[in-house]
């Protein structure tokens, strides 16, 4: 039997900013999806305790988006990518909120991967492939982030991002600190959100301008005429300056600096990207005015989904908040030993 997990991951900051070439700071997290498999035969079959049912996918399918049910299209997605030659049969586990905007589906991807015997040695590769197969399953246009994330990760780290040459630069996570996500209870589905048109909009805007928004400055920006468009090339171009600004701060400390440039994140997302929920906007108010809280932001695309926060050690215990995780930093995702897979 082979097995492997893959985590989920948080998004510190440096959202929308992946599919123009930017910069993003995501972290792998300590709740994972674990997929075992007896490796044989022309389909991949795969019980879910979450799903009640199973995902059945021919190793030639065609569609992955047509596949039945919407889960499966994750597995048939991947299946399109790799194309293994063997099938197999086992179960998919997971510890992470399904939909929830922590990247289960990047996680069951890149596991469904690793089990199907996809190349765990060029990390960019194997990231590359479970993207496409996220594209293809859910016929949203996403960026490279996640998958990277899912599969390159360094325990202990964030991961600076450069999505134009997809170097991948691991920041320390400082100790005495917290990661906290904090779920705002509106579930969030990227097919039905405005994911497709906020990217139709940045790639507007870099043609309006004639070069891709990292290389522009805050004042080319402003010289826009079109409203929208200048909105959300004013959110990539700032997002991207926080991503350092951010970065730096981290990694000398200044934890003040670093929840700063997390909470003006979320004003940019919310006012000029125009990717936030009135229950976002609520849930990150409340965590930035609680002390011990050094910044919030809505994590990933928005539309409902999660927050996350940096803060002090139990800052956020009493708060009262239903769905809520201290995370830590985990590393990549790995193909494990059965013993070691069972374990768990
Ligand atoms: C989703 C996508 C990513 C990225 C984020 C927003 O998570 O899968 O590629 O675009 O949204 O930053």
């Amino acid at each position: 039997m082979i097995v492997a997990r893959a985590p989920g991951r948080v998004n510190l900051i440096g959202d929308h900013t992946d599919y123009s070439a930017g910069f993003v700071c995501p972290m792998a997290i300590d709740l994972a999806t674990t997929v075992r498999l007896d490796v044989g035969g022309d389909r991949v079959e795969l019980t879910s305790r979450d799903e009640p049912e199973r995902a059945s996918v021919a190793l030639d399918v065609t569609d992955p988006a047509a596949v039945r049910p919407a889960w499966a299209r994750y597995v048939a997605g991947v299946v399109a990518a790799v194309r293994p030659r063997v099938g197999g049969r086992g179960t998919v586990e997971t510890t992470l909120p399904v939909g929830g905007g922590l990247s289960s589906s990047a996680a069951l991807e890149v596991a469904v991967a690793l089990a199907l015997g996809a190349d765990d040695g060029d990390r960019g590769a194997l990231a590359a492939a479970c993207q496409r197969a996220e594209q293809l399953a859910s016929g949203v246009p996403c960026g490279p982030m996640d998958q990277l994330v899912v599969a390159g990760a360094v325990a202990g780290h964030a991961l600076l991002i450069d999505c134009r040459s997809l170097e991948r630069t691991p920041v320390p996570i400082p100790a005495g600190i917290e990661v906290v996500v904090v779920d705002s209870g509106q579930a969030r589905r990227l097919e039905e959100s405005a994911y497709a048109t906020r990217r139709a909009e940045v790639e507007a805007a870099a043609r309006a301008l004639g070069a891709e928004l990292r290389d522009l400055s805050p004042a080319e920006v402003e010289g826009m005429t079109d409203q929208r468009l200048r909105k959300r090339a004013r959110h990539v171009v700032s997002e991207n300056h926080r991503v350092h600004a951010f970065t730096v701060a981290l990694a000398s400390g200044d934890l003040a600096a670093a929840g700063a440039a997390m909470t003006e994140s979320h004003t940019s997302l919310r006012d000029d990207f125009e990717v936030s929920t009135a229950a976002l906007d609520a849930l990150v108010e409340r965590l930035a005015a609680t002390p011990g809280v050094w910044g919030a932001r809505l994590t990933g695309a928005g539309f409902g989904g999660c927050a996350v926060a940096l803060t002090e050690p139990g800052a956020t215990a009493a708060l009262g908040l239903p769905r809520r995780w201290v995370v830590s930093a985990a590393g990549a995702a790995q193909r494990v030993s059965s013993t070691e897979g069972d374990s768990t």
